[in-house]
């Protein structure tokens, strides 16, 4: 039970709400206009409110902006019968839980004010961690990373990182230079791929004044930069033959030569990154085959995400509370994220929960507010051992769904076969295919069924 403080200037519309509210098992204060609401809840311990926009004096969104400044501050669902563009943005802008239209239904009222009560814990803010990002990861495959960089952490080998974008390349170098020795240096990072061909020399090995019309001052490079520290070739396998000789020269011998100037020596870890094949560089004559052999010394692959499925609920739960929200992941969100395919990898999953924990309010969040993730990882729906489902009533659901999912598969959609492969009669079936919203498509052993 909580109390629920109903603003309204408009008594009929005070008493319907207090009804329901009440009906609810709540208990109720009413205020009939912005003043008077601020004053109530100065007074009385109130956990949500219902809040009127247009009132004579002051409005709804004034109260909403001076409650919002408490660090208590009830949880404020805005309720007008006049909603525009404006007032809509406003309202949620300035922190309001939801804005609903009158007239509003009971079931609406009694779902918007548990969700409400469900988010109280969440309102004290968090804010958003500025940390270096860690190795999040317990999967086989990233224990298996995490084990390599401890290994040759303090080893000057050169390392190669490869895997499709967004699997975390460059985390992984960072972990290896601050677990490392080499830490004793900065880490300079560059990217070979966003450097056009002729500044990328300068930009790597440094120039001597008037070493090229431009060169005004000295330059030192990234090489030097990094002295004691590590250097990170980020996409290696986006550059032309004359710098891979170049670089190539580098890592053999450990001296650069700035650009119109005499060799340097260099102490330097380095690791390289690309996302391409690079076996595949040298079989086709763009990579160079002594340079492939050279990075090599210690190659880390970074699987997909999506080969990753342990991994992804706590990324997922990593992200919201680095994002600052004390958000959770409801069971049915956490099923959908495992069964999403991830083509943009820890990346993509990244900007989604930073983009959840920005746009969702309330307590938890849920697989429909993940909808934008649409793309089933190949072989999903046979995934079922590996959940972090709190919650047994909605596992179970799901683990339902897939083996009526998969029963259909093997049954080429013939709903009789697969009832009999559940073993349940076809009516509970179709009950349950109708509650799971799933669309059987060609049905072939559909006809004469029923
Ligand atoms: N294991 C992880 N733990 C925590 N954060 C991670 C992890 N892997 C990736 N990230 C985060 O995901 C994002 C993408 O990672 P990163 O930049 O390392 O990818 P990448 O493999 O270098 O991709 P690209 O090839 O596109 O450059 C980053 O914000 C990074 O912090
Ligand atoms: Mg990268």
């Amino acid at each position: 039970m909580a109390h629920i403080l109903i603003v309204d200037d408009d008594e009929t519309m005070r008493d319907a709400l207090a009804e329901v509210v009440r009906d609810l098992g709540h208990s109720v204060c009413l205020a009939a206009n912005g003043a008077l609401a601020l004053e109530l809840v100065e007074r009385e311990p109130v956990s949500a409110m219902f809040l009127d926009l247009r009132m004579p004096g002051i409005d709804g969104l004034e109260v909403l902006r001076r409650l919002r400044e408490r660090p208590d501050a009830p949880a404020i669902a805005v309720l007008t019968a006049h909603a525009t563009a404006s007032n809509t943005i406003e309202a949620m802008r300035l922190g309001a839980f939801d804005h609903l239209t009158k007239p509003i239904g009971r079931n609406d009222l009694a779902q918007v004010l548990e969700r409400m009560l469900a988010s109280i814990v969440e309102s004290q803010p968090l804010v958003a961690s500025t940390e270096p990002e860690t190795l999040i990861g317990s999967s086989e495959a990233m224990r298996a990373v995490q084990k390599t960089i401890g290994v040759l952490a303090d080893s000057d080998a050169t390392v190669l990182l490869t895997g499709e974008t967004g699997t975390g390349k460059e985390v992984v170098a960072r972990a290896i230079h601050e677990h490392g020795l080499h830490n004793r240096g900065p880490f300079v990072a560059v990217n070979c791929a966003a450097i056009p061909a002729d500044l990328l020399e300068s930009e790597l090995f440094g120039h001597t004044r008037g070493a090229f019309t431009g060169a005004s001052a000295e330059r030192e490079g990234a090489f030097c930069q990094a002295a004691h520290g590590t250097l990170f070739l980020d996409e290696i396998g986006d550059m032309g033959m004359a710098m891979q000789a170049k670089i190539l020269r580098a890592l053999q011998e450990r001296v650069v030569t700035p650009v119109g100037g005499r060799p340097v020596p260099v102490q330097v870890r380095v690791i390289a990154a690309t996302h391409r094949d690079l076996m595949r560089g040298v079989r086709e004559g763009s990579f160079r085959e002594d340079l492939y052999y050279r990075l090599h010394v210690v190659p880390i692959h970074l699987p997909p995400l999506s080969a990753r499925i342990a991994d992804i609920v706590p990324l997922a739960e990593h992200f919201l509370a680095r994002a600052g929200t004390r958000k959770r992941l409801s069971a049915d969100a956490a099923a959908h994220l495992i069964r999403y395919g991830w083509p943009g990898n820890v990346r993509e999953l990244k900007n989604a929960m930073e983009r959840v924990a920005v746009m969702v309010r309330g307590e938890y969040i849920h697989a429909t507010d993940l909808v934008f993730l649409q793309g089933e990882r190949a072989g999903a729906a046979d995934h079922v051992l590996d959940w972090p489902d709190e919650d047994l009533p909605s596992a179970l659901a799901r683990l339902e769904e897939m083996l009526i999912r998969r029963a259909l598969r093997h049954s080429g959609n013939n709903r009789t076969d697969a009832a009999r492969r559940l073993n349940i009669n076809r009516q509970l079936l179709y009950a349950k295919l109708k509650r799971y919203g799933i669309e059987v498509a060609d049905d072939r052993g559909g006809e004469g069924e029923d």
